[in-house]
């Protein structure tokens, strides 16, 4: 069986895990403070926080740049349900822009839409006009009070997502966000190793440098660098970081470390009402064997895609992915997208794949066709066509050319 992903995990990481088991140091320690820093020194951000997961990295960023009971948070549909959950955990409200056309990620002029035409503008900020719509089931909105036919929702965030590793157009989304004074986070689960210009491609910049106040990673196995579980925030404002490592470790004021390494008795005092989101240091020492190894990844997965393409582009009924002249991509996936001319559906062209071996699977999922979402307000259609045509192709480090030719052989015999 090929399948869609493996991490790329060795010797190496046993070695550094098992190093930080027999130092006795298991939860956050000296070794998340040297991920820390190794990370942040790779994108090239003053600041790096290391956590539990992507989503309570994303939970963070929110609340950091005040986010409210009661806001809205713009992002998109095409993500994981993680995207939009972080913003309920807020009790805010998710309001969904589609995606480009034939792409991946959101879309600034559906942005700009929304906006223009579907807020109001005052002293105290932006309002979404629309409120009344969102209040499905399990909305937040729901059981606030007042007339909910006459409420606005102030627009308190961007949740710019970099989905499967394509750089979202961060140019115009900041520009967009700058005039209406509202904060972005980069949602960069798929993110690390990706490069972006924001100066119509005269320099590029690693993804989580970051291009707005705050950008998310995620380390779960189905992403580039695994950790098994666990995530990082990224920032260059130091108040910013100083919110996370607060509430990552329930409001203490003093972390594990600094008590350990004080030579005077610390009483540790809590000030505010925080989560258990912490990194481990056996997270971390894998963090720090799979750092080491990122250069060698990504550069194998740009020889995948370069292998794919070139292979399948003389299949007609297949649209290839590419890169925007602002972008420079991972590849850590690999999505082709069906044509109206393929001879076969999405889920036959899937399944005639797994009788051969190989995992595939769907686009990305779209939060708003599932139920915590669902309301009439949605009319995302390239959302929707993403999730429905695209198919994501194996690609991880360990991959053989033979699976490679197979994988092609397959789709060719289609
Ligand atoms: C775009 C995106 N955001 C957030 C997450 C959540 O990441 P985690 O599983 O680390 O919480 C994922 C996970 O797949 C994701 O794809």
């Amino acid at each position: 069986m090929i399948p869609i992903t493996k991490p790329f995990l060795t010797e190496d990481e046993v070695e550094l895990a098992r190093q930080a088991i027999l130092s006795g140091w298991v939860t956050q320690g000296p070794r998340v403070k040297e991920f820390e820093d190794k990370f942040a020194s790779f994108v090239g951000a003053k600041h790096a926080c290391a956590v539990s997961s992507c989503t309570t990295a994303l939970h963070l960023a929110l609340l950091a740049v005040g986010v409210r009971p009661g806001d809205i948070v713009l992002t998109v549909s095409h993500s994981f349900i993680a995207t939009a959950n972080s913003a309920r955990y807020c009790a805010a409200e998710p309001v969904f822009v589609d995606v480009e056309k034939d792409g991946y990620n959101m879309c600034p002029d559906h942005l700009e839409k929304i906006l223009t035409q579907e807020c109001l503008r005052d002293a105290q900020g932006l309002w979404y006009r629309h409120v009344k719509d969102l209040l499905s089931e399990e909305s937040p909105l729901v059981s606030m009070a007042g007339d909910p036919s006459r409420r606005l929702g102030r627009i308190a965030a961007i949740i710019a997502v970099h989905q499967l590793g394509f750089p979202c157009q961060m140019e115009r989304i900041l520009t967009l966000a700058k005039r209406f004074n509202i904060p972005v986070i980069e949602d960069a689960a798929y993110g690390i190793g990706s490069e972006i210009s924001v100066d119509q491609g005269k320099t590029f910049e690693k993804i989580g440098k970051p291009h707005g106040d705050i950008a998310c990673f995620s380390f779960h196995p189905r992403k580039i660098l695994v950790t098994g579980e666990g995530g990082m925030l990224t920032t260059n404002d130091s108040a910013h970081d100083s919110f996370f490592r607060l509430f990552r470790h329930q409001g203490m004021g003093v972390s594990d470390l600094a008590r350990h390494q004080a030579n005077k008795v610390i009483l540790e005092e809590y000030l505010v009402t925080g989560f258990n989101y912490r990194m481990s240091d056996i997270q971390a020492s894998i963090g720090l064997g799979q750092l080491k190894k990122l250069p060698l990844l990504l550069a194998k997965l740009k020889e995948i895609a370069a292998f794919y393409a070139d292979a399948l582009s003389k299949i007609s009924w297949l649209q290839l992915p590419s890169q925007a002249p602002y972008a420079i991509n991972n590849w850590g996936s690999f999505p082709v997208r069906l044509t109206p001319q393929a001879p076969v559906t999405q889920e036959q062209c899937m399944q005639r794949l797994l009788d051969r071996g190989i995992a595939t699977r769907p686009g990305v999922m779209n939060a708003h066709r599932q139920k915590p979402y669902r309301s009439s307000i949605w009319n995302l259609p390239e959302t929707e066509k993403a999730r429905d045509t695209t198919i994501l192709l194996p690609a991880f480090y360990q991959i053989t050319k033979e699976e490679l030719c197979s994988v092609v052989q397959a789709i060719a015999e289609i």
